[in-house]
């Protein structure tokens, strides 16, 4: 069953979960990450949100690369 789960960034549709996905696919920058889904490039609402997913990830992913 699929979850639905309110999106982050509501003006791209993109969930956190989508962002997850992202960086587990290889994505590394933040920038890369809003290149991608087009985050915070609309309202920038979400921006704080999608900053601190992204940078909260990518810093568990660098503790976890040997
Ligand atoms: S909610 Fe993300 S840019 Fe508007």
């Amino acid at each position: 069953m699929e979850i639905k789960e309110p999106p982050l960034c509501y003006c791209t549709r993109t969930t956190a979960a989508k962002i997850l996905n992202l960086i587990e696919q290889g994505k590394n920058s933040l920038e890369d990450i809003i290149n991608t889904t087009g985050a915070t490039t609309g309202c920038g609402g979400c921006d704080y949100e999608v900053v601190k997913l992204v940078e909260q990830e990518l810093n568990k992913k660098e503790h976890l690369t040997p």
